[in-house]
């Protein structure tokens, strides 16, 4: 494990001095700020674990520099220092939310006690984060995020049909994610080493489509300079996706029967019958079944594709998958515009945790590389989302339980169940408790009575 990264703020020098020297002899990344308006450009601008400060100094006092770490990264624990004699003040402090405090003269076995129960919680951290990994693994594809119940019904049939050659109909809104499904039944299947080979149906004209598909010899009509292989013999040894299935014209319709049935076709232009070796996967956001009846879409067509239909269910009814979205977008992005953003703060989570997100996974997608973009802090906030987030009416959600799943809440549950199990090991005494957890006896007071124990 690396070391932990320690920033140090206080506004006399003899005291930032000695105590940045004595935690760099300890092995401690250390850095020093003079003030909390230096100390939070520091923490704008690169990851701190663990910020110790004085309470009173001159321009932002130790409780504001505190509040604004918080926003920054809530995950960051702070730890301040106050006078002696001003408990107080300390109070004060724990309120806002410190992880701790120390009083002067800072004794030193004390800090470095205390850094090293910071270190354990991080470590521990982790392993929540690995676990909760582990457990997701079950119907795992790379890059698919849904733990919510609706997703996991839909991995495991993805699961269970990636190894067949069915025909699959994905069906969904846009912006749902038909199209990494499609790739995630490919990918998991026996052709994946094959071609995966996309057709946008609803892009192309009747006539290209149809050149498209089946290919066509030199000259068979006017421009056909040179022979081409169509999609269909492209997709040889691996999978076809017929995306936007719903928009196919009616012609194309009954040759698509046609190689459905009997996985054969020629070539424009050519009499000649090419058989192909194919999976074939459709996705539509339309409704097809209004569709068969409106006689738009041939109802044979429609028996063919939907063998295995998979439905994915619009963002708004799976909300508790957004907390896991936003963090594996935020990665994401963030990785791909090379820029450290590493969180999103409780207000601009607030607004992202309640919006409806119409376009579904897609808008998502949108708003936080948008925001990775805009953002000029290592976290987003408020002012990096669209307005209309900012100023849509606040619509209050049925579901909206689950942000207790936030790494906070996992951290206090955590830390819960420390100081449970340290009162049962010493018999609820709390000297002895407070000792083995490395905190002072008032914390450990102060913490009993937040957590209700
Ligand atoms: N469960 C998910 N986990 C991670 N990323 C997702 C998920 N669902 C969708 N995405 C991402 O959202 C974007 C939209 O997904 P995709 O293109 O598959 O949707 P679609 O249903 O085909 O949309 P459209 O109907 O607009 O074509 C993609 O970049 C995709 O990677
Ligand atoms: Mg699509």
């Amino acid at each position: 494990m690396d070391s932990l990264s320690i920033l140090v703020v206080d506004d006399e020098k003899a005291q930032r001095d000695m105590v940045c020297g004595f935690l760099r002899k300890e092995g401690f990344q250390v850095l020093g700020a003079i003030s909390g308006e230096e100390a939070l450009e520091i923490l704008r601008s690169r990851s701190i674990d663990m910020v110790l400060s004085d309470f009173r100094m001159p321009g932002l006092s130790g409780l504001e520099l505190l509040q604004g770490a918080k926003k920054i990264n809530p995950e960051t624990p702070v730890v301040i220092v106050t006078a002696y004699g001003t408990v107080d003040s300390a109070v004060q402090a724990m309120k806002e939310g410190a992880y701790d405090y120390l009083t002067k003269p800072i004794q030193l076995d004390e800090l470095l006690q205390l850094i090293r129960r910071i270190e354990e919680r991080q470590h521990l951290v982790r392993e929540v984060k690995e676990l909760k990994e582990k457990l997701l693994d079950r119907f795992r594809f790379d890059n698919i995020v849904g733990s919510s119940g609706k997703m996991q019904e839909v991995l495991s049939l993805v699961a269970r049909v990636a190894a067949s050659d069915s025909t699959v109909l994905i069906r969904g809104e846009s912006g749902t994610g038909k199209e990494l499904i499609a790739k995630a039944l490919h990918y998991n299947s026996p052709r994946s080493r094959g071609p995966f080979i996309r057709v946008n149906i609803a892009a192309l004209p009747e006539t290209l489509l149809e050149s498209e598909l089946f290919g066509h010899e030199k000259g068979a009509f006017t421009g056909a300079a040179e022979t081409r292989r169509g999609r269909f013999e492209v997709a040889h040894g691996g999978t076809l996706f017929l995306d936007e299935i719903g928009d196919l014209s009616s012609s194309l319709q009954v040759k698509l029967l046609r190689v459905l049935q009997e996985r054969e076709f020629e070539r424009l232009g050519s009499t000649r019958p090419i058989k192909v070796d194919i999976r074939i996967l459709a996705a539509t956001n339309q409704n097809l079944e209004e569709a068969v009846q409106e006689k738009r879409f041939r109802e044979d067509l429609y028996y063919r594709l939907n063998v295995v239909p998979i439905f994915l269910p619009p963002l708004r009814e799976r909300r508790e998958d957004i907390p896991d979205l936003l963090d594996h977008l935020l990665r994401k992005f963030s990785q791909a515009q090379r820029k450290k953003v590493e969180g999103i703060s409780r207000e601009a989570l607030a607004l992202l945790l309640k919006y409806n997100y119409p376009g579904n996974v897609r808008e998502m997608e949108n708003l936080i590389e948008r925001a990775v973009i805009l953002t000029r802090h290592n976290v987003i906030i408020p002012e990096d989302l669209p307005s209309y987030l900012r100023e849509s009416p606040i619509t209050e959600q049925p579901e909206r339980a689950d942000t207790g799943k936030s790494l906070t809440g996992a951290v206090e549950q955590i830390e819960m169940q420390m100081i449970r199990r340290a009162l049962e090991v010493h018999g609820g005494v709390q000297v002895r408790a407070a000792e083995e957890l490395g905190i002072s006896e008032r914390v450990l007071r102060y913490k009993i009575k937040k957590y209700g124990l």
